[in-house]
């Protein structure tokens, strides 16, 4: 079957991939192969940004490869690769470069949300992530790139990156990629009040044992007004509904909508059950990832074929960018 064109994402890798990671961007990047001819990348090179992403770089690169793996990427169709495995990109960046307003990269907010965050670590590459960003989504010719809404100013800066590109240099060998948001609930963590994150500690690890999820969504904060048993709850402020949403069926949803709101069913029972539907959806990924842990061969192998063809789209296009910018 034909496909609709090219997507492009780029994932960093910051640890074992958990339940925010699979609703906010895997099952996407998965349902996406059916249409689109796609291309994922774990961006090593970006992880490099920041300190703590820098940590057990190579172990983290391994693991999200087999977590995308087991959630369902498929890589005899889709391109899965790492970043710093074609080396085209750095040269792209520092071409780019060259038509990267500096003003424009240190007033993007997400530029100085990291300045907030990592004050003492504000250095050269924080500044070009952006164009470093844009080098990977065009290297790839890439037309779509589905992203959370937070990358957005990142997106814009690329479709103004290349516009500026092919402008100054009298080219069109810079494609000006599409942002594809998809429509996905922001998915809170065990605290039910922030976004899921490794870094909160308030995530649910996909590759935890069923008991270990278990006891994690056992921690789960509810509804914060309901104090006793016999308190009737709100569920409609309660994040282990929403999550039931997802993974519980939907008679046994509308059942909780109306038990929790007259005291009917506890906290702590929607939780267990909601463990369950939790550890059941998770089956065939953890079936999947135990497969391939035992094989980590497989899986380097998987990664280096996907660079081998990932290196061949980036030397077309360096070789048309080469040429527009006069260089040999
Ligand atoms: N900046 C993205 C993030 O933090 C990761 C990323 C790097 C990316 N390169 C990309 C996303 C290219 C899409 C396309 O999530």
């Amino acid at each position: 079957m034909a496909k609709k064109g090219r997507v492009f994402s780029g994932i960093r890798p910051t640890g074992r991939a958990h339940l925010g990671n699979y609703l906010g961007a895997f099952k996407n990047y998965v349902a996406l192969q059916d249409d689109y001819e796609c291309v994922y990348c774990i961006v090593d090179l970006h992880a490099l940004t920041t300190v703590e992403d820098t940590l057990n770089l190579k172990q983290n690169t391994y693991d999200l490869a087999l977590d995308m793996l087991a959630a369902g990427i498929r890589p005899e169709e889709t391109i899965l690769f790492v970043q710093s495995h074609v080396p085209q990109v750095t040269e792209l960046h520092t071409i780019l470069s060259m038509v990267s307003p500096l003003g424009k990269l240190t007033d993007l907010p997400t530029f100085k949300d990291m300045v907030r965050q990592h004050p003492n670590n504000v250095n050269y590459g924080l500044v070009g992530y952006p164009v470093l960003m844009t080098a990977d989504i065009v290297l790839y010719k890439s037309d779509l790139v589905p992203v959370g809404i937070d990358q957005a100013p990142h997106l814009e800066f690329a479709r103004e990156t290349v516009r500026s590109f092919n402008y100054r240099y009298n080219t069109k060998a810079l494609i000006e990629p599409q942002m594809k948001s998809a429509e996905v609930p922001k998915v809170l963590g065990i605290d039910g009040k922030e976004k899921m994150g490794k870094s909160l500690n308030n995530h649910i690890e996909l590759a935890l044992t069923p008991e270990e999820t278990r006891q994690r969504v056992m921690m789960m904060v509810t509804d914060p007004q309901r104090m006793k048993r016999t308190d009737p709850g709100n569920p409609d402020v309660c994040n282990v509904f929403t999550m039931h949403k997802t993974f519980t069926p939907k008679e046994d949803v509308e059942m909780i909508n109306v038990e929790c709101r007259r005291a009917g069913i506890g906290c702590v029972d929607c939780k267990k059950r909601f463990a369950e539907n939790l550890n059941k959806a998770l089956e065939p990924f953890r079936a999947r990832r135990a497969e391939l842990a035992a094989k980590p061969d497989r899986v380097h192998a998987i990664l280096e074929d996907g660079a081998r063809r990932a290196r061949a789209i980036a030397e077309v296009t360096m070789r048309e960018v080469r040429a527009a910018v006069q260089l040999p």
